[in-house]
């Protein structure tokens, strides 16, 4: 493969490309090429544990009765406010790290465990602090539950003004969790369409724990993904393919919250476009292995390797509305990772999806440049 600033100018088989100067000359010698892998659902900025939730949830509680009861995410919300700055971005870099082991080169991080205008403001700022080598693209999720010191009506005023004033300009996507025990369907309107007016990209925490119907709401709002899905019907599917909304499949939460699948046979036969991410958070998917995504997204969701190795690269690029990252093709940045095949393994992208082995890349490439 030959680069030339950052971009892709050529693909072809091992000797058959000359570098002309100013070109950098990448040859795989028998590994499996992957383009930077994508994930485009993470909540990679957080303080504190929830072994606790874990164990209480091994013993029968469910996740929403947790979170009902004040646990859940508002355990991680008060140990993230009391992190300083500086310990929260060290968290974040780690996380990172993990990930572009793994091969991934460009991120998508949610703020939502500060719940409060500076707290929120600060996730943010983190998350794109953290960036280099990766990329990282930003989400403001304020909408990710309501502190219970604050009345709701307040809450969500405070989030359409002065909160989304300070996050939108340190974000590309707003996001919302509707779902029991968060946000109704009413309040994800008003939230998503002023994200919308204050230009950013709109995404949902959909049809997860309870059927809501803000997977069609967010469709028709122009949605770029709607993620989860476990429960969503007809009507929403019907809505993001007429929108061309990304799903957004999160098969680590699924495999913790000992799930339900998302409907995958009717999303594909409707032609809605297919990813897979993390949703790396420390209580429902403390999962950074992207490539586990994949192949749990095969095993318990019923995607092909074909399926699942595009849903952690272009599609997932796709959901975070940049075309051109994900992609091992002229014009395509050049993001890109080099793997030798697990021992006595062919040289095929599938048997990475294939086997369950923690995948870590030879090499990593970001724009045309060697980051590991
Ligand atoms: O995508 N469901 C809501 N939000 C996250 C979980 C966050 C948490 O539990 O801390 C999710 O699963
Ligand atoms: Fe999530």
């Amino acid at each position: 493969m030959l680069a030339i600033d950052g971009r892709i100018a050529e693909v072809g088989p091992a000797g058959t490309l000359d570098a002309p100067s100013g070109a950098v000359l990448i040859e795989g010698m028998g590994r499996i090429a992957m383009p930077g892998l994508v994930d485009c659902h993470t909540h990679s900025v957080w303080a504190g544990t929830r072994l606790g939730d874990f164990v209480r949830r091994l013993s029968g509680e469910t996740y929403a009765a947790i979170l009902e009861g004040g646990g859940g995410i508002h355990t991680t919300v008060a140990a993230t406010r009391a992190a300083p700055e500086a310990e929260l971005l060290r968290l974040t870099r780690a996380r990172l790290g993990t990930m572009l082991a793994h091969g991934v080169t460009t991120v998508e991080i949610k703020s939502g465990y500060g719940l409060a205008v500076e707290a929120e403001r600060r996730m943010l700022a983190v998350a794109r602090a953290a960036a280099g080598p990766q990329r990282v693209l930003t989400t403001f999720l304020g909408a990710h539950t309501i502190p219970p010191d604050r009345d709701r009506r307040e809450y969500v005023d405070e989030l359409c003004g002065p909160m989304l004033a300070a996050c939108a300009p340190l974000a590309d996507a707003v996001d919302v969790y509707c779902d029991r025990g968060a946000f109704t369907l009413e309040e994800a309107d008003r939230i998503l369409r002023a994200g919308a007016a204050a230009g950013l990209a709109v995404k949902a925490h959909a049809e997860q724990v309870a059927h809501t119907g803000v997977a069609a709401l967010a469709a028709r709002l122009g949605a770029r993904s709607c993620d989860h899905l476990e429960r969503a019907d007809a009507d929403d599917i019907a809505a993001m393919a007429a929108a061309g909304t990304v799903a957004v499949m999160l098969p680590g939460a699924m495999l913790y919250l000992r799930d339900v699948s998302p409907p995958v046979a009717a999303l594909r036969e409707a032609g809605v476009p297919l990813a897979v991410a993390t949703d790396l958070n420390p209580g429902s998917s403390p999962v950074s292995d992207l490539w586990a995504c994949a192949t749990l997204a095969c095993l318990t969701m019923g995607l092909t390797p074909e399926e699942a190795l595009a849903g952690i690269t272009s599609v997932a690029a796709r959901a975070l509305g940049r075309p051109d990252l994900g992609r091992l093709e002229v014009g395509a940045a050049a993001d890109f990772a080099l793997f030798t095949p697990p021992p006595g393994e062919i040289a095929d992208p599938r048997v990475l999806v294939q086997h369950l082995a923690g995948h870590r890349a030879e090499q990593v490439w970001v724009d045309g440049v060697r980051v590991r």
